[in-house]
């Protein structure tokens, strides 16, 4: 059974998307079958990942026009790994679902029906804790929350925790906190200081892989690619890989 990871943040730009992106690439690439859904309207992922956001995706299946395995498509660069995309039409969903049944189930009916195929299912939220937001946290099993090497980072972190916390105690109690990744980084005394902050508040849920600021990783999705197909000798690869398989080490402790 796959176990469903929600990439969330509900501050912009902070490395969601690259990390969904390049994590599940990763995965898939190690033969872990990967599923990623991008649950942001900007549907990044989807075209970070070379595939075209007019096609119907989440926001139909979670209206319920349709099922998951009708929108997932397989990637033809990486073998085991497919996508659930996202358009536009997205946008509507946080004033749709409220007035809908079970309007806060909906993704996780979706995913359900294909968790089974998967051995990890990857959900790219956008920066937001609206009701979609919501939506994926109550879809799945854990969180991975990636923080900027920025003197803000901390800042927003109050609020979806408490949003977390919120979600375990009403709608998701198996809800856990998969980790921090640090992101962004580099070398100055201030991301060192965010780095430590981090450390210290949040003990061994911070992840010791630390991504860099790296010039490959920006520009691996206006080529449709992943990182490692992208420029697999870059440092921004080499991170992504060295994250992936602390994720799996973790993820065989458990
Ligand atoms: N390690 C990195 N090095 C260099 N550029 C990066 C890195 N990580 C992300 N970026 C770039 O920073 C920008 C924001 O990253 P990304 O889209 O992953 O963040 P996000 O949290 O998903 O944003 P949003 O909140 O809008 O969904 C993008 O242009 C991305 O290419
Ligand atoms: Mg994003």
């Amino acid at each position: 059974m796959g176990k469903i990871v929600a990439l969330a943040n509900q501050k912009g730009g902070v490395g969601k998307t690259t990390t969904a992106i390049n994590l599940a690439a990763n995965l898939a690439v190690m033969g872990k079958k990967v599923l990623l859904v991008d649950a942001d309207p900007q549907a990044n992922a989807t075209s970070g990942l070379g595939f075209d956001i007019n096609n119907r995706g989440i926001y139909e299946c979670i209206t319920g026009e349709c099922g998951a395995a009708d929108v997932i498509i397989g990637s033809p660069d990486v073998k085991h790994l497919s996508v659930l995309p996202s358009s536009i039409d997205l946008v509507g969903a946080d004033a749709e679902l409220p007035g809908l049944e079970d309007g806060h189930l909906r993704m996780k009916k979706s995913l359900d029906a294909v968790k089974a195929e998967y051995d990890f299912i990857f959900i790219d939220c956008s920066p937001s804790l609206g009701y979609t937001t919501v939506n994926a946290l109550v879809a799945a099993d854990s969180v991975l929350i990636p923080v900027q090497c920025e003197y803000f980072a901390l800042e927003g972190l109050g609020k979806l925790l408490s949003t977390i916390k919120m979600t375990k105690s009403r709608l998701n109690p198996g809800l856990e906190i998969e980790g921090f990744v640090m992101t962004m980084y580099s070398r100055s005394r201030l991301a060192n200081q965010v780095t430590l902050e981090v450390r210290e508040h949040f003990k061994h849920l911070a992840y010791d892989t630390i991504i860099q600021r790296n010039i490959r990783l920006s520009e691996a999705p206006s080529h449709g690619k992943p990182v490692i197909l992208h420029d697999a000798a870059s440092t921004g690869s080499a991170a992504y890989m060295n994250l992936a398989k602390e994720f799996m080490q973790r993820n065989r402790k458990q």
